[in-house]
């Protein structure tokens, strides 16, 4: 589908950060306990395990969920004092409290080559992701959308064990073969749990509907939004099955409920797992995502997640864990356009999804929000505007938000509009750059970037009657530069383990056209015929582009491990735009590696990656002794570890597609960082590959050795050593590339080097 982001976790930096109950004394709120089952104690079946997570418990009606496969322990509602006995009890390890998760696509085929006479020899229209179900971890879905149509595909591979939890029959088919909801409102502060318990996986946000549809939604023709993004709507892999978990509302996600969908989705069969959410980077043992999907790899699933909508401040990055492909957010190359035009003649380009069908635009008078001097009325929330005289002119409102209170871009023309505003001109500031969104406005608009917000605001101020006019121009393709990063994606480097790069990818999540249960604009535009879709921004609507490649990857190589298809993601990468330009980011500067991590995905290159770094699921345990100690890995993997009796890595010596090394300051200058890699050959043979280091800095030497890898049998491996030599006093951050070049193949792999 072209793609649209979904704003539930866009573009709220405040909202990013996770809620945690303050428990005092005798209130009760939800944790999430960790328990193991001592030596001694047998425990055959799901049931003996319930009735063990139960004897922990004061009474019955405590248990919020039970984890059974990606985690061992359950979901209650306890006071502190009840948890400070429970944890004297034998079998305890951890209790983490619940917290609540920020929820973070039909051009964007296309603008990933999937149409193009290559990517149709590597994925065939009738194999694209055939055989591969993906679960989303979302809001729910609106199951009668065509996007879902079960017509032509066939039925759920034989090991598909899940369930379809809709009152009506027969809302399921072949395409959405699976909808559970897990959400417990454990959130709540009564006693009791609400009637949300159990209430079947319908979508009333959208989020949920617009993410499955961008992965693996069918084919729609005629799509369109308001009557612009005209085109085929499809999912990246339209053969493959989706199974939607409900672990969010638009509220957010509480961490106790997206376990349980972890936990359910590993349980059902899925291949992969798709989770457009997140909270605050915290040590991988609190982190329920981490914890979660750690199970998820070791059963063999793939996990997508986004990076986070909190950039472009360093170290935003959320969802860190090397175990997971973390996706960060870019444009793709079309605009909605709609023109501002100012009394001085000057014009620029912005743009808008809504746009209205005027034959001979008007002029208006134009006033800047801001001009009542009312603290945050540069922001349009409700209310700002009273007292200034908006009637019948265009309005200048920033991006933005009053501390404490969320504005969103559309509830701020709303408000214009209420006020009798004949027109909204968004404003960006700085740090949003050159970047634009396309979106549901309830009256015309421009949503302009920097450059144009500046010249804007000098002409109002140059002037005794500023007037301006917005022009609607459509939908218009092949716009550069594309694809840059967003400034709201989030970068590293990552807090809890600089020693791996992250993000590790980027894919489309700027104006993306996807599915939505109902419709949007104005409503002065509806009824409108035809299925509904909505265009919006986010990492959370790059995230599907990925889970959609890893299942047309999954279902061509169905048994690679989760880190192979990673690493052919990865090393396939595109570091340059279509124009063949370094990425780019909101600045139109070059993106460094925080940004974009690997670069932008090229989903027919991934298909074919000549070498894999691969990693099986006991190696992240000497790599996760390297961070934590034995009490804090036994949470992780759900059984003692003794790290001890374990062979420790350093971080960057974990066998990952990109090599980050992290300098400290007591570095001994004369020694160099030797990080060791191993590559196993999945292409064809014999196959020789030469090592080349684009490391352009005199701050650094970096060195392979061995330079040629000669691989004679399919699946051989062969180990290099990368070698690191600083000079003290260097730069501090210093980014490049390694390459192992075949005649046939690049292998690519970005390093980041810094120094603290
Ligand atoms: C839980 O409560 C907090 C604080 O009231 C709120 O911010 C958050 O959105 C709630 N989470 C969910 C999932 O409803
Ligand atoms: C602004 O707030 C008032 C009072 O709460 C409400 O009636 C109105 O619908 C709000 N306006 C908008 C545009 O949301
Ligand atoms: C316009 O005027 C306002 C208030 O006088 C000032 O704060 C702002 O910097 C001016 N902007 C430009 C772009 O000249
Ligand atoms: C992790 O380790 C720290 C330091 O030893 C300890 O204080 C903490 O309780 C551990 N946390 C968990 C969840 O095991
Ligand atoms: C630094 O490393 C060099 C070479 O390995 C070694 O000879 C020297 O003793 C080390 N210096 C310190 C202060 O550890």
């Amino acid at each position: 589908m072209e793609s649209l982001k979904l704003s539930v976790l866009c573009l709220v930096p405040s909202l990013l950060l996770a809620a945690v109950a303050v428990v005092t004394g005798d209130e009760l709120s939800t944790f999430i306990v960790h328990v193991h089952p001592p030596e001694n104690l047998a425990l055959a079946t799901a049931d003996d395990r319930n009735a063990w997570y139960r004897s922990f418990l004061p009474e019955d009606g405590r248990l919020v969920h039970t984890y059974h496969h990606v985690a061992s322990g359950f979901a209650a509602r306890l006071t502190r004092r009840e948890l400070d006995a429970l944890s004297a009890m034998p079998g305890f390890v951890a209790a983490v409290p619940d917290q609540t998760y920020e929820l973070h696509t039909t051009h964007t085929p296309q603008f990933l080559g999937l149409d193009a006479r290559e990517a149709k020899r590597s994925y065939p229209d009738t194999e694209r992701g055939a055989g591969v179900i993906i679960g989303v971890l979302d809001t729910g879905i609106f199951p009668s959308h065509p996007s879902f149509s079960g017509d032509g595909m066939p039925p759920p591979p034989a090991r598909w064990k899940g369930r379809c939890d809709f009152n009506a029959r027969r809302v399921c088919n072949n395409k959405l073969i699976g909808a559970r909801s897990f959400i417990s409102s454990s959130n709540a502060t009564s006693n009791s749990l609400s009637n949300d318990w159990r209430a079947p996986p319908v979508d009333d946000a959208g989020h949920g509907t617009h993410t499955a549809s961008t992965a693996a939604g069918a084919v729609v023709p005629g799509a369109e939004v308001l009557g612009q993004g005209r085109g085929v709507a499809t999912g990246i892999a339209p053969r493959a099955h989706v199974a939607m978990y409900k672990v969010c509302t638009e509220l957010g996600c509480a961490t106790s409920d997206v376990l349980a969908g972890v936990d359910a989705a590993v349980a059902d069969g899925c291949d992969i797992i798709s989770m457009s959410l997140g909270g605050i980077s915290t040590p991988f043992y609190q982190n329920t995502i981490a914890i979660g999907t750690f199970g998820a790899i070791e059963k063999g699933v793939f996990v997508t997640v986004s990076a986070g909508n909190s950039g472009p401040v360093a170290s935003s990055v959320s969802n860190e864990a090397p175990w997971m492909l973390t996706v960060a957010a870019s444009t793709m190359d079309r605009s909605i356009r709609s023109t501002v035009r100012l009394g001085n003649g000057l014009f620029f380009h912005g743009e808008s999804l809504y746009q209205p069908d005027v034959s001979a635009p008007t002029v208006y008078p134009m006033v800047y929000a801001g001009a009542s001097g009312k603290p945050y009325a540069e922001f349009c929330g409700n209310g700002s505007l009273d007292g200034l005289d908006v009637r019948g002119k265009i309005v200048l409102c920033e991006i933005g938000s009053e501390p404490g209170r969320l504005i969103s871009r559309i509830m701020k023309g709303a408000v214009v509009r209420s006020a009798g505003g004949a027109g909204m001109i968004l404003l960006n500031k700085f740090p949003q750059g050159y970047i634009t969104l396309a979106e549901a406005h309830v009256l015309p608009a421009s949503h302009v970037d920097y450059a144009a917000a500046s010249a804007i605001m000098s002409y109002l101020n140059s002037t005794a009657n500023p007037t301006a006019q917005i022009l609607f121009q459509g939908t218009i393709l092949g716009t550069s530069p594309a694809p840059s990063i967003v400034s709201f994606s989030s970068r590293g480097p990552s807090l809890q383990n600089p020693g791996i790069l992250k993000p590790d990818i980027t894919g489309p999540g700027v104006n993306v056209l996807a599915a939505w249960p109902f419709q949007v604009g104005p409503p002065t535009a509806f009824p409108l015929p035809g299925p509904t879709f909505n265009i919006i921004s986010g990492t959370s609507m790059s995230v599907p582009h990925l889970s959609g490649v890893a299942a047309l990857i999954k279902s061509k190589h169905p048994h690679w491990s989760p880190a192979a298809i990673k690493s052919a993601i990865m090393t396939t990468a595109d570091v340059t735009d279509r124009a063949g330009n370094p990425n780019l980011n909101e600045q139109r500067l070059p993106a460094d590696l925080f940004a974009t991590g690997a670069g932008h995905v090229n989903p027919e290159k991934a298909a074919d990656p000549g070498l894999v770094y691969d990693i099986a699921a006991r190696d992240y345990i000497g790599y996760l002794c390297g961070l934590y100690n034995s009490q804090n890995v036994s949470v992780i993997a759900r059984r003692p570890v003794d790290c001890s009796a374990e062979t420790v890595i350093p971080e960057s010596m974990l066998n990952y597609p990109s090599i980050s090394v992290a300098f400290q300051q007591m570095w001994n200058w004369s020694t160099p960082v030797v990080v060791e890699r191993t590559v196993k050959n999945v292409g064809k043979v014999p196959s020789v590959y030469y090592a080349a280091v684009d490391v352009f800095d005199d701050d650094v030497t970096v060195g392979v050795y061995p330079r040629e890898l000669v691989f004679k049998q399919v699946g051989q491996e062969h180990s290099f050593e990368v070698i690191v030599w600083p000079k003290q006093n260097g730069a501090s951050l210093v980014q490049g590339a390694l390459r192992w070049v075949s005649d046939t193949h690049t292998v690519r792999s970005p390093i980041s080097i810094s120094f603290a």
